[in-house]
């Protein structure tokens, strides 16, 4: 089972594009089957992501949705330890994206790097949207309403989990400071015993005083190992021991993805777009086709023309995908001439074949049952909302708007 200390929530959403390759395998859903055996996991379906900038074409979202989840299964992610769930079931995101809003500058969101590159991309349509120029506040409140402690992201993402870092913080000064804080803080301490109150205060002292970070990282590992605080009396305490108002909403780090090197076919980064791919769970005989019609070093003309597996998008995939021995009899072989690309091409087929196969058993109760599918999503956005409205609850609270 995950665990279910808060602190080490990992969070992160994939927009619905429909059946996966093997390059968002290898670049991320591997990772996070790793991640999920580790942490409490929440995964989701970014539809409302999806929207911004594809408005006008929402007719395979659906189909696209049901497509990669099923791939996600296939992949290994378990929704017994993992939550796997849509966002716009979960609706506390909109409020949460709503209020978050209200705080965060537009000139923040205007200097966000993907604002001006994608509208340069997508040049076709209109993109000065409202949704879109919000992307990065809806994306913050996905982490944040979870209170994620990790983001498993790519390179492209690291600045929205940069932005929503500051957006969190700036929630915390804003709304952090309740009346009475002191006295609640002192109040809290009390209720971890009197060693480990004292040890907390002797802490907070030495980073207040003397600046010492080691104490604070002691401090926070001293919080989170009590077990009878509430977590609304943790995160006074966390906060308090910095100096600082109480911490509601804390800053999530972007955990990032392997830059898995998945070539395509043609030896261009593997994308939907470049039709250039293989496809998770993909027959047998098409994965052998496609691979037997991959681009190899470009200096082996002939067969006897010796080439180099550096240069050849074979290799990289040998280099997933095969053990050591195979590896150095591709090289050794590519080297010297001794083998020829058919030749080389065929262990790497049987071993993308193998993984596969594990793939396509794994998928099979749930192409032949969809709604079995359906209830993974269904029980997952019901345990996602359990866990999002005790954020809101708290978010409603601080800032003034409980109506109790
Ligand atoms: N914006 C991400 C993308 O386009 C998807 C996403 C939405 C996401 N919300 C998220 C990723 C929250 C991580 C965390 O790929
Ligand atoms: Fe590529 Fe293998 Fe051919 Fe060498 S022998 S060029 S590594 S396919």
């Amino acid at each position: 089972m995950g665990s279910e200390d808060a602190g080490s929530r990992v969070l992160s959403g994939m927009r619905p594009t429909g059946r996966l390759h093997i390059g968002q395998y290898h670049g991320v859903v591997k990772n996070w089957v790793a991640l999920q055996h580790q942490h409490q996991c929440y995964f989701f379906v970014a539809d409302w992501h999806a929207l911004t900038t594809g408005y006008d074409d929402t007719g395979e979202i659906e189909q696209h949705t049901f497509d990669m989840v099923v791939d996600w299964l296939a992949a290994g992610v378990d929704p017994a330890v993992a939550v796997i769930f849509i966002q716009s079931k979960v609706p506390e995101h909109a409020e949460l994206h709503l209020l978050l809003s209200m705080i965060t500058p537009v000139s923040w969101l205007e200097r966000a790097p993907s604002y001006k590159d994608m509208q340069a991309r997508l040049n076709d349509r209109e993109l000065a949207t409202h949704g879109f120029l919000g992307y990065p506040v809806l994306q913050s409140a996905d982490i944040l309403i979870y209170r994620a402690g990790g983001v498993p992201v790519g390179a492209d993402q690291v600045a929205h989990v940069e932005l929503c870092r500051e957006i969190a913080r700036r929630f915390n000064h804003l709304y952090g400071r309740e009346p009475n804080f002191e006295s609640h803080c002192e109040a809290a301490a009390r209720k971890m015993g009197r060693k480990a109150s004292r040890l907390y205060r002797d802490l907070r002292k030495a980073f207040l005083e003397q600046g010492d970070g080691e104490a604070v990282a002691r401090g926070r590992a001293l919080l989170a190992e009590q077990r009878n605080l509430s977590s609304g009396d943790r995160e006074r305490l966390l906060g308090y021991l910095e100096g600082g108002g109480r911490i509601i909403l804390p800053e999530p780090e972007a955990l990032l993805n392997e830059q898995a090197k998945v070539p395509g076919l043609d030896g261009e980064k593997m994308s939907k777009s470049y039709r250039n791919s293989i496809y998770l769970r993909e027959a047998p005989d098409t994965v052998a086709h496609k691979v037997r019609g991959m681009k190899t070093d470009p200096a082996r003309v002939r067969r006897s023309d010796p080439g180099e597996p550096g240069n050849c998008p074979v290799y990289s995939l040998h280099q997933i995908y095969s053990d050591p021995a195979t590896l150095e009899w591709a090289a050794d072989g590519c080297r010297s001439a001794g083998i020829g690309c058919v030749d080389c091409k065929l262990p790497l087929i049987d071993a993308i074949n193998a993984e596969q196969a594990v793939m396509i058993e794994r998928a099979r109760p749930f192409e032949e049952q969809p709604d079995l599918v359906r209830c993974v999503l269904q029980e997952g956005s019901e345990k996602a909302r359990g866990a999002a409205r005790e954020t809101l609850d708290e978010v409603r609270a601080s800032m003034g708007i409980a109506h109790q």
